[in-house]
């Protein structure tokens, strides 16, 4: 037997039978058998013809032909790392989750990622970082998909496959990699105005991390938190790097592109391998659950609007240290399947549109990206609590299910019992702990009004930043717009800049020998800065 993997928590986090696999003393097929050579083919006569019965060359090539799945469709790169969680209790009176009960140490795999490079794609593109988080609670995995910029590109996810086709290579040449300096990029973003928000943090160098180790993670959306008592709050998750937050600068990241294409995933192995942990800390912002579901103006169902920590200061609910490295990369890195609906009893959904959709969205991709519907049973992304569900057969099954009776109720094995009360005699409630009512007689593509202000946030992001990040954003905004090939690209996407903030966008202007044009007329400008006083502790809703 091998060595047991397991987390300083004492858990196993690899299930030990699948991390000594392939540990055996001497060489075998994949059915055990004993080899004595492996690097020349059964051959009639020396010089052959090669001999279909030789089983160990077609089984060695046929599994390698095999060895690629799909990458993800988009995060396709990426470097992952476990960890645990640590709750300090703060959460307890917003939440049921057991997994935020004081002192309580949940494991933890973290993956980081690009959003649209190619695996092999380079870790220093300007691009917005994935931060996807998997807690194996007693409860059930919870899974928080988030990014380490808290705002993003479209309201809808009916939108996700065009935001995606616009900024991936063209469709003819399948250039640029993993870059936003493109013609259908800046197309996209300069007719879907909500997209400007977003754009404007891709062009700081918030989209240019200095390590994996020193960014913020954002949950984005606005999530529902059910307390014991059935009580709700609306909240919005964020990571808080313990090394603070950094970037690099522009032409560092070019030159590192090059030297290292590696960087980010190496700076991560490299530190947690020298015993340098990297930690977060997990916070909340805390909003009254009311029925218009604003907050300070500001529509807390649209992801593309933030609530500004002025207004609702983040409060700490645990922290996070990542400590070991993957064994294998495909293993966990490739193979790890998060899911936005990955929820355990105590926290909900909203009904921001954009998260709707990536409800359905993950599941649908990962049976194709991991072979059909059983990859719960990969060992990454096992639950560590038990199983028992009716699920059955199908591609990959490794199961092997004991019983006739996979229904419920059934009267011949006792199947598939629902657990004793987890919360209260009621018991736990998964994805739904508190009914909402829904407008029955309405059904409706139109959006709220709250949704139609595309510039006061962003205007106040750039106006937030120091001189010298604001003439980052210029020279960003300046470089990539630089690229594009067609001149209404460029003046379209200026006539949103100028929205924005009028000396941008004479920056940018002058850049590319175009003029500035004048500014829309009535441009919604919600701004709530200085409208209302910070929110006090005393003042929290729960
Ligand atoms: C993958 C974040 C919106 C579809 C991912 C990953 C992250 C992420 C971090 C990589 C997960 C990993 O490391 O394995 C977000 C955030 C969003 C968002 C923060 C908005 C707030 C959407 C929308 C859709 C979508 C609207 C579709 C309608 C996908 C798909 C994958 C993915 C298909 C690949 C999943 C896989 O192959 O396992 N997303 N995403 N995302 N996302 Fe999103």
């Amino acid at each position: 037997s091998g060595p047991e993997t397991r987390t300083p928590t004492g858990a196993p986090t690899t299930a030990p039978q699948d991390a000594v696999a392939q540990q055996g003393h001497y060489l075998t097929t994949a059915q055990g058998v004993p080899l004595a050579d492996t690097d020349h083919s059964l051959k009639a006569g020396r010089r052959g013809p090669v001999l279909l019965q030789d089983h160990h060359l077609r089984e060695k090539i046929t599994h390698f032909d095999h060895e690629r799945i799909p990458e993800r469709v988009v995060h396709a790169r990426g470097a992952a790392a476990h960890g645990h969680f640590v709750a300090n209790g703060e959460a307890e009176k917003y939440t049921a989750a057991a997994f935020l009960k004081a002192g309580t140490v949940t494991d933890t795999f973290v993956r980081f990622s690009t959003v649209l490079g190619s695996r092999g794609s380079a870790d220093t593109a300007r691009d917005t970082r994935g931060f996807a988080t998997k807690f194996y609670t007693t409860e059930g995995v919870y899974d928080l998909v988030g990014n380490n910029i808290p705002v993003f590109f479209i309201q809808d996810a009916i939108k996700f496959p065009d935001i995606i086709h616009a900024g991936k290579p063209h469709p003819d040449r399948e250039i640029p990699q993993a870059q936003s300096a493109h013609d259908t990029f800046w197309d996209f973003v300069s007719l879907h105005t909500e997209a400007q928000h977003h754009t404007i943090w891709n062009m700081s160098d918030r989209a240019l991390p200095r390590s994996y180790r020193m960014m913020q993670g954002f949950g984005i959306h606005t999530f529902r938190l059910v307390n014991a008592d059935g009580a709700t709050v609306l909240v919005k998750f964020h990571w808080r790097p313990r090394l603070g937050t950094h970037g690099l600068v522009w032409e560092e990241a070019q030159l590192i592109a090059g030297k290292d294409p590696d960087y980010h995933r190496r700076d991560l192995a490299d530190a947690i391998e020298a015993g340098a942990y990297p930690e977060w800390d997990f916070a909340i912002q805390v909003f009254p659950d009311t029925e218009d579901q604003l907050f300070a103006g500001i529509d807390l169902l649209d992801p593309t609007k933030l609530v500004p920590e002025e207004l609702a200061p983040l409060k700490v609910i645990g922290t996070m240290t990542l400590d070991r490295n993957p064994l294998n990369y495909f293993d966990e890195t490739e193979q790890v399947a998060f899911h936005p609906g990955h929820l355990v009893p105590g926290i909900d959904v909203t009904s921001d549109p954009l998260l709707q959709g990536r409800l359905f969205s993950y599941l649908d991709t990962q049976i194709t990206r991991l072979g059909g519907p059983n990859f719960a049973q990969i060992p990454i992304n096992r639950p560590h609590a038990d199983v028992n569900d009716m699920l059955r057969d199908g591609l990959h099954q490794d199961a092997v299910h004991s019983g006739v009776a996979p229904y419920r109720p059934n009267s011949l094995d006792g199947g598939c019992p629902f657990p004793a009360a987890l919360h209260g005699d009621e018991g736990a409630q998964a994805f739904i702990d508190v009914p909402q009512p829904v407008q029955q007689d309405v059904v409706t593509r139109a959006q709220p009004a709250s949704f139609d202000d595309h510039f006061s946030q962003a205007r106040q992001f750039y106006r937030s930043l120091t001189p010298i990040e604001q003439q980052h954003v210029k020279q960003a905004y300046s470089f990539e717009l630089g690229k594009v090939y067609e001149q209404t690209i460029k003046e379209r996407e200026l006539q949103a800049l100028v929205n924005i903030d009028v000396d941008l966008a004479a920056f940018v202007a002058e850049q590319l020998g175009l003029d500035v044009p004048a500014a829309s007329e009535n441009v919604p400008d919600t701004d709530p800065s200085g409208a209302l006083s910070m929110i006090t502790d005393d003042e929290w809703p729960v």
